[in-house]
């Protein structure tokens, strides 16, 4: 979710803000140090600090990357789609774009068609939810590679009421909620949440099937286990779960992952947006609160439901936030929080298993000036027994990065009883450190990011990709090399090495992959990538089997500031002579942006999510200039609208035209 120019402006609560108060150094003062404070702020050093030659502390690597094969490493070879912006989608020539399932389509057995105009919390709750954003395919059968047969899991992360709800009359704030009433947030919570989808290819067309067994809704209401050092903690009890094991529902789930023992990941985002009401004088959890930004009043669901106000039930929002595991072969499997991944705005979790079955799990909270995190699981996978793996992410050790100006990275524990992790210091337990893991992350003066959104680990080269989108809100005294522009609208890409492939080791090494933005403003690129091929705000991230990325953008309501396109997918050399050469393969419609690529096993079809069309920044486009002052009536930003059918956010599949694999 991207929060600028949409009813998040007004919240004051999410990623736009920075709730990070604490003086951990940035970079800048370790530069300054070696190199003066007149470049740093210059933004020279830091730019040059960037590039390979002085990042990485193996020289060779670079030169051992450029001799890698033509076969090893193949050039793309679509034809580009250029920057643009209109009603629809677009997708690079010689390859197919279908929608395959959209918001309201039935998925459950009995569940009524899709009508906007009668909608009910009864009927969402069997139809595949709002806002899709990450999207993983689990193989059918299980532990097989089939490519034409799967689950499809789809995160739901929010709703945007605007354009759901015909005659509503535009977005609802804290300010005005009246209209909001007690069956339209029940519908909201219905629409929020997970699915799980029977999908399959024939003749090259991919469909759904509605009459799956497999298929399943996870909703705002769903039971749900917590389970890790922190489950049954004093901090997770509530009147309506006493035991502090049980939690209805997951929220705002943006990216995620799946696991090689075939589950799939959820990860919990912007959860302070459901929270209701003024902490009251001496609530218990009013400092952790305010650096998670809770209450953020941004849904009026403490208005109808007392566990969403936080003075209530002041626990409740300690169980949220977390990444959530979920079986999508097994639709009677009680999803579970693992808490041992600690608690924030999880954007996305990805996994990377060592040649000896150990299991790392990468993972960021999309804030800014917020830090990017790993587990590091003390068993180890085993390939040969599933059920042995199922809860192996509920012990481990989970650490915050911390990187260096000379491009080496300390993993810090969030260990209780580690530094200043105490109980002197408001850390009891561990069960604490993990509730409050950005106050344990200050404390340990972990490194403050540009808002990391998705990882993605390099299946050729294990390298890991961390996503920037952006941070407006840096100063020019706070940038560092691996954060190098202030108010950097643009994002970038940092690329982790694990040295001797070691992911659980506690160092590291990082570079600069790709810097966004245009040229103009600091973007930094392969030299031969054109005027389309640059992209700002990458969000979202999949590998392909060749160890190429393709990139996913969100720009929010700033797109026209940021680039002048709509979002799309943008796919990335990571190695070899055309490291950074950056091409623009697809492009979704005016106020969507673009979430989830995922590819099945054989790179033949990558599954992207258009999220929230006509909303973010719709009243910039062209198409609706001079209208600007009937923005908040949803017909002007749809024209179908007033006839019930609103704009839909949905998965796309896209294929190549007589098959093959995408992009080569
Ligand atoms: Fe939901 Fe950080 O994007
Ligand atoms: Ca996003
Ligand atoms: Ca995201």
């Amino acid at each position: 979710m991207d929060t600028r120019g949409s009813k998040f402006l007004v919240a004051d609560a999410l990623e736009d803000i920075g709730s990070n108060p604490t003086g951990n150094p940035t970079l800048a003062d370790v530069l300054e140090e070696r190199f003066g404070r007149r470049d740093v702020m210059r933004g020279l050093l830091a730019g040059a600090l960037a590039g390979p030659a002085l990042l990485s502390v193996r020289p060779a690597e670079a030169a051992q990357s450029s001799m890698a094969t033509a076969e090893d490493k193949p050039a793309f070879t679509f034809t580009e789609i250029a920057h643009g912006v209109d009603a629809t989608h677009h997708v690079a020539p010689g390859y197919n774009a279908r929608v395959l399932i959209r918001w309201g389509d039935p998925i459950l057995p009995g569940a009524p068609a899709f009508d906007p105009m009668r909608q009910t919390a009864a009927a969402q709750a069997q139809q595949f939810g709002y806002n899709n954003d990450f999207v993983g395919f689990a193989p059918l059968p299980r532990g097989s590679k089939s490519a034409d047969r799967g689950l499809l899991c789809v995160n739901h992360e929010y709703t945007d009421e605007e354009v759901m709800f015909p005659g509503l009359g535009g977005e609802q704030s804290k300010a005005n909620f009246a209209r909001m009433t007690r069956d339209l947030v029940d519908i909201e919570m219905a629409a929020h949440g997970g699915s799980v989808v029977e999908i399959r290819k024939v003749k090259g067309v991919w469909t759904y099937d509605a009459t799956s067994p497999f298929n399943r809704r996870i909703t705002a209401e769903t039971e749900i286990a917590i389970s890790g050092p922190a489950a049954g903690h004093a901090l997770l009890k509530t009147a309506g779960d006493p035991t502090g094991r049980r939690v209805r529902g997951m929220l705002n789930n943006c990216a995620g992952g799946m696991t090689p023992w075939g589950t799939w990941l959820s990860c919990e985002e912007n959860v302070n947006s459901y929270f209701w009401g003024t902490l009251a004088d001496g609530h218990p959890q009013a400092k952790a609160f305010k650096r998670y930004g809770i209450p953020a009043n941004v849904f009026n669901w403490g208005q109808h439901h007392d566990r969403f106000d936080v003075n209530k039930e002041p626990n409740e929002a300690n169980r949220f936030g977390w990444v959530v595991e979920i079986d999508p072969y097994d639709p009677n499997a009680t999803p579970k929080k693992r808490t041992a991944l600690g608690r924030f705005k999880h954007e996305a979790c990805t996994l990377a298993v060592g040649k000896d079955g150990t299991v790392v799990a990468y993972t960021g909270d999309d804030e800014r000036f917020d830090y990017v995190y790993k587990f590091v699981a003390s068993r180890k996978f085993n390939a040969k027994n599933r059920a042995a793996n199922m809860d192996l992410l509920d012990e481990g050790t989970l650490y915050v990065a911390k990187f260096g100006a000379n491009g080496t990275l300390d993993w810090l524990p969030l260990a209780h009883g580690h530094g200043p992790l105490t109980a002197e210091n408001g850390f009891p337990d561990q069960a604490t450190v993990l509730v409050h893991a950005r106050l344990a992350s200050d404390a340990l003066g972990a490194t403050k990011m540009d808002r990391p959104e998705d990882i993605e680990v390099n299946p050729k080269t294990g390298r890991v990709y961390v996503v920037l989108t952006n941070n407006d809100k840096r100063k020019p005294e706070q940038v560092d090399a691996v954060n190098p522009r202030a108010a950097n609208e643009w994002g970038q890409i940092v690329e982790i090495e694990a040295i001797g492939g070691d992911h659980a080791a506690t160092k590291a090494e990082w570079r600069m992959l790709v810097r966004g933005g245009s040229p103009a403003v600091g973007g930094q690129f392969h030299a031969e990538t054109t005027d389309n091929g640059w992209f700002a705000c990458p969000d979202n991230l999949a590998a392909d089997n060749h160890g190429r990325l393709w990139v996913a953008t969100d720009q929010g309501g700033a797109w026209a500031k940021a680039s002048g396109t709509a979002d799309g997918i943008w796919a990335i050399e990571t190695d070899g002579p055309r490291r950074g050469l950056s091409k623009m393969f697809f492009r979704v419609p005016v106020g969507a942006e673009m979430c989830g690529p995922c590819f099945t096993p054989d790179d033949k079809t990558l599954f992207v999510a258009v999220q929230h069309p006509a909303t973010d920044g719709v009243d910039l486009w062209e198409g609706f200039k001079g209208k600007t002052s009937t923005f908040e009536d949803p017909a002007t930003r749809w024209p179908d609208f007033k006839a019930g059918t609103p704009p839909r956010p949905s998965v796309v599949a896209i294929t190549k035209t007589g098959g093959g694999v995408i992009g080569s």
